[in-house]
């Protein structure tokens, strides 16, 4: 039988359309195929009035000889105090007499980390354009430039105002007032250009009425025209031409499908061309399904014709390798080459579009050349063009000079990742659904019976009362809380579904409530509240920009209200985006309303965040433990990574779709998410036990790993498919398990200075123009190095080997030469993983059935050296649970080797703050096992102040060195030992 999606009620063409073709495609993945993306429910840039209004603006630019922005700033205007440069922004066609209240606000500031804002708004709006995005994004008011670490230089002939500045001096900011154009160089070379090809067109707020008059007077000179010859009709008739058309399409109202966006404050989109002039790659923006360094879509040869589009949807079955809009948006851009890095990030949260273009051979070079007071320079650049629905132009550009520069600079603004609770980065087992409370016992004892450690249980939507969150189908589920006992007891999580859509019922208690304090999201009009189709059928959505209705909301989930839940049950965000069935493009319509009188329009990518954070707000609050929260959400934008994790959403169980799924999560950690996974297995659809078998292989390298299922799909515990598979994937999820240690330490690591957690190859290794567009391996901190197979019936693997150091197989220790690319084996119980030289990974080798059951088991160093006989590692332990590590309660301490000593020394302030029972009794867990990799002798004597340890080497597999281990050192992880080795 096909489930009914959302309910049996359906009261218009569109939501029954919906809900047959949810039901449709479930039919089609029941029989075994999968289907593709609904490209027709989703608009195209030429389906979108303001992305082909300035889409065309681009044309004309390209089709005008000599094109010039009419944009300019008027010199006179020009003021710069406090570390801000202020300026009138005037576009000359427009402004004819400029006066002070016309044009644009043109601010420039100078922070004090090497990063520039730019921000561009109207002078003297007929309404405020909306400008919160900042309020909710920002996470605190950041520091201005000191004073004394910029200098303004005299403006030069051509009219250039310099700008020297930045915290080692090195960064020259180069003003052009006419036309506008700003340069940005790092130590004199030219990075980031802004209005470099002159497409800044911002529209500005307008009355209706006033065109219309402005049209009847065009009307009523025609008519003067015509009454002197009325044969001349077809003469005086003026034909737009088609590019005309364009740069006037939809400004007040536009169609898609059955649906009017009515526009009440018609066109108020804004677009500028951004390039990184030197830089041919160019990553971020997620989310795509598409490839780390982001692909041309204008040029000759572009692999794409659409822009990359952000915008938050629910897109159903999504394509791979295309720019489409997925469930998150993040306008962050880095653009990276040899010698030269930078970022932006637009910020901005309303629909936007982002064209890329490659320029191998150009020789505009910026502002330098431009003036032509300079040689031209040849370099590859890249060009690229936003565009905004609506708000006001708000950008960063992060001059690094390094990338790690870049992570610091960014996050200090939108914030580092929450660290997570320690069972969250362990493994999550989910489907949808689970159906029983007998179901979940028995599958929580196939783990067992089958020793595959797992750490969290989740329940999708049939778990409720009739989709109504934070409520129990009784029938299935009689005793929630005796449920989640037996999984704690095991050291067992569980998570529960609850989504932003509320049943419309006034017998459901969080939908009376909700209706009484008047939180959700308005109708056009402001009055009546929204009413569309999700899941329960006929729904309200909460209005997270209402302080009243976050609270409320975070009020949930306290136990009391939350009847059946514990402090181990934990949430799941879904349908954020918002999803909407009966929606436009399945979501909610831009014209309905916020608190505030504030149109959805502006901050539609914003609004899944907003309901992630206030359910983080909800858990931590709920109970008095002062424990951590998690929650799982599909939208996201910019700073969701303080909320928690997110996942790439309804993935497929292809081939293609375990491919891509590295890319993406790249490029989401690029973007300042680091706690990123993909459904393991393929959401749609049933993999075979191959493809399974090697997604759980590539899956126990993503940040967050868990594994889940449509509901018309065939179960799919690890354990179904027999031998040889259950022994493969098992093998796999204890490799995940015994690298916890090093994973928990990254993610301390990411919290504290923004870098992504999996990263491509090129943040390592910055210098191999070999690795730039590589995604198909990746590495987990700096010491792994992941190759996932993602083709069927492969057992040998091209890996490069970057750097000038050894690799070491994780498993077998065989050893590999960097740098160059070598074929090695990748038979079907393992792929392709090598620690890098000169790293220390911790790790924890016992197998227990869940990270809780390990926290008292003893550690194992691994040991790289390099060349030189070094390395470096790090270790981060706290109670996995509580906020106390932030008031200094937990373990910090680096290893080292050099000299053949290791070394482990502490890394913790000495007035970090209170210890407790957790730091002495973890600090007392022993070191059990070193093993060192990369010898070119095997180790003799190994002494820890002199006492003789035991000590055994082979050769390695591959080459000439030794792979040694030492048992039983007798150190702990807590304390400052010296090992030598001889
Ligand atoms: C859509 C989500 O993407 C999917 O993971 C979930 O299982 C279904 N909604 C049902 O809740």
């Amino acid at each position: 039988m096909i489930p009914a999606r959302g309910g049996t009620r359906t009261s218009s063409s569109s939501r029954t359309k919906r809900t047959i073709s949810r039901s449709v495609l479930a039919l089609g993945l029941v029989l075994g195929c999968v289907s593709a993306v609904k490209r027709e429910d989703f608009k195209t840039c030429a389906q979108s009035g303001f992305c082909t209004r300035n889409r065309a603006y681009a044309e004309l630019a390209k089709e005008t000889p000599q094109w010039i922005s009419p944009f300019q700033l008027n010199p006179s205007s020009l003021r710069l105090q406090g570390g801000i440069l202020t300026g009138d922004l005037i576009n000359i066609e427009e402004d004819k007499q400029p006066s002070s209240k016309s044009g644009l606000a043109f601010e420039l500031h100078l922070l004090d980390n090497d990063s520039v804002r730019v921000r561009i708004n109207e002078r003297d709006p007929i309404h405020p354009r909306y400008d919160g995005v900042k309020d909710t994004v920002l996470i605190k008011p950041y520091g201005m430039a000191n004073e004394n670490s910029y200098q303004k230089l005299a403006k030069d002939d051509s009219g250039v105002l310099t700008i020297q500045y930045g915290n080692k001096n090195q960064n020259t900011i180069k003003v052009n007032s006419a036309p506008f154009k700003i340069e940005f160089l790092v130590n004199g070379v030219s990075t980031v250009v802004l209005n470099d090809e002159g497409l800044l067109k911002f529209e500005r707020l307008r009355k209706k009425q006033e065109e219309a008059a402005q049209e009847k007077e065009i009307v009523d000179e025609d008519k003067l025209v015509d009454q002197g010859d009325e044969n001349k009709d077809d003469e005086v008739k003026i034909e737009k031409s088609e590019l005309e058309t364009k740069l006037e399409a939809n400004m007040w109202e536009e169609k898609f499908k059955e649906y009017t966006d009515s526009k009440p404050r018609g066109p108020e989109s804004f677009g500028m061309d951004i390039t990184f002039s030197g830089i041919d790659h160019v990553y971020g923006i997620p989310q795509h399904a598409s490839s780390l360094s982001l692909k041309a879509t204008k040029g000759t040869d572009a692999p794409y014709n659409e822009p990359y589009r952000l915008y938050n949807l629910d897109v159903f079955e999504y394509e791979v390798d295309n720019p489409m809009a997925l469930y998150g948006s993040i306008p962050f851009m880095l653009g990276h080459s040899k010698n030269n890095t930078a970022a932006v990030f637009w910020m901005n949260a309303a629909e936007t579009w982002i064209d890329v273009e490659k320029s191998p051979e150009d020789k505009t070079g910026g502002i330098l050349s431009w003036i032509k007071t300079k040689k031209p320079v040849s370099a590859p650049s890249t060009k690229t063009h936003w565009i905004s629905e609506a708000g006001v132009l708000d950008l960063f550009v992060f001059l690094g000079p390094t990338h790690r520069d870049i992570f610091r600079q960014y996050t200090s603004l939108v914030g580092t990742t929450a660290l997570p609770q320690a069972f969250s980065i362990a493994y999550h087992q989910c489907r949808w659904n689970y159906n029983t409370q007998q179901d979940v016992a028995e599958v929580d004892a196939g783990f067992d019976e089958h020793d595959i450690p797992y750490d969290v249980l989740w329940l999708d939507i049939e778990h409720t009362n009739g989709k109504r969150y934070f409520t129990w189908d009784h029938a299935k589920f009689p005793d929630p809380m005796d449920m989640q006992r037996a999984l704690g007891a095991k050291g067992r999580k569980m998570v529960t579904i609850i989504d932003p859509h509320i049943k419309k019922d006034n017998d459901y208690y969080v939908s009376k409530e909700g209706a009484e304090l008047d939180v959700y999201i308005k109708n056009k009009d402001g009055n009546s509240d929204f009413d569309g189709w999700c899941w329960p059928g006929s729904s309200q959505w909460i209005d997270f920009y209402n302080p009243k209705a976050r609270d409320w909301w975070a009020s949930q989930f306290s136990y009391d209200r939350y009847v059946g839940s514990t402090n181990t049950l934990f949430t799941w965000n879904d349908m954020n985006e918002p999803s909407v069935f009966s929606g436009p493009e399945i979501t909610i319509p831009k014209d309905v309303i916020h608190y505030g009188n504030m149109e959805h329009r502006n901050v539609h990518n914003l609004y899944g965040t907003m309901f992630h954070s206030a359910t983080a707000q909800g858990l931590t609050q709920r109970n008095e433990t002062n424990q951590r929260p998690f929650v799982l959400s599909r939208a996201f934008f910019a700073g969701t990574q303080r909320f928690g994790a997110i996942w790439t959403g309804d993935n497929l169980a292809t081939w293609e779709h375990l491919e891509v799924a590295s890319p993406m999560l790249l490029t989401i950690g690029l973007a300042g998410i680091p706690f990123s996974g993909a459904d393991v297995g393929g959401f749609f659809g049933n993999p075979e036990p191959e493809l399974l078998t090697r997604w759980y292989q590539a899956g126990i390298y993503y940040p967050f790993f868990r594994a889940h299922a449509h509901l018309d799909s065939k179960r799919r515990e690890p354990w179904l498919f027999g031998e040889p598979y259950t022994t493969q994937m098992r093998e796999a999820i204890r490799t995940r398990y015994s690298f916890l240690p090093f994973w928990y330490t990254l993610f301390q690591e990411s919290s504290v200075d923004g870098m992504p957690i999996i990263r491509p190859m090129f943040v390592e290794f910055p210098e191999d123009e070999a690795v730039f567009g590589m995604d198909d391996q990746y590495m987990v901190g700096n010491a792994l190095l992941v190759k996932p197979v993602s083709k069927p019936g492969v057992t040998r693997s091209t890996v490069y080997f970057a750097g000038t150091e050894k690799w070491f197989g994780i498993k077998d220790y065989s050893v590999e030469q960097g740098p160059g690319a070598k074929e090695v084996a990748s038979p079907a119980d393992k792929i392709p993983v090598y620690q890098r030289a000169g790293t220390i990974v911790p790790k924890r080798e016992r197998p227990r059935r869940s990270s809780k059951a390990m926290e008292n088991d003893p550690f194992t160093l691994v040991i790289a050296l390099d060349s030189n006989g070094e390395a470096t590692g790090r270790i981060y332990l706290d109670d996995g649970e509580s906020f106390d590590y932030q008031t200094g309660d937990y373990i910090l301490r680096e290893f080292k080797v050099a000299d053949k000593v290791l070394t482990s020394r502490n890394l913790k302030p000495a007035d970090a703050g209170e210890t407790s029972e957790f730091v002495k009794r973890a600090g007392a867990l022993r070191i059990e096992r070193l093993v060192v990799l990369g010898s070119t002798v095997p180790l003799k004597e190994v002494t820890v102040d002199g006492r003789a340890v035991q000590v055994e080497c082979s050769q390695a597999p591959t080459d000439g060195s030794y792979v040694c281990t030492v048992k039983e050192p007798k150190v702990l992880i807590g304390e400052d030992f010296s090992i030598a080795f001889a």
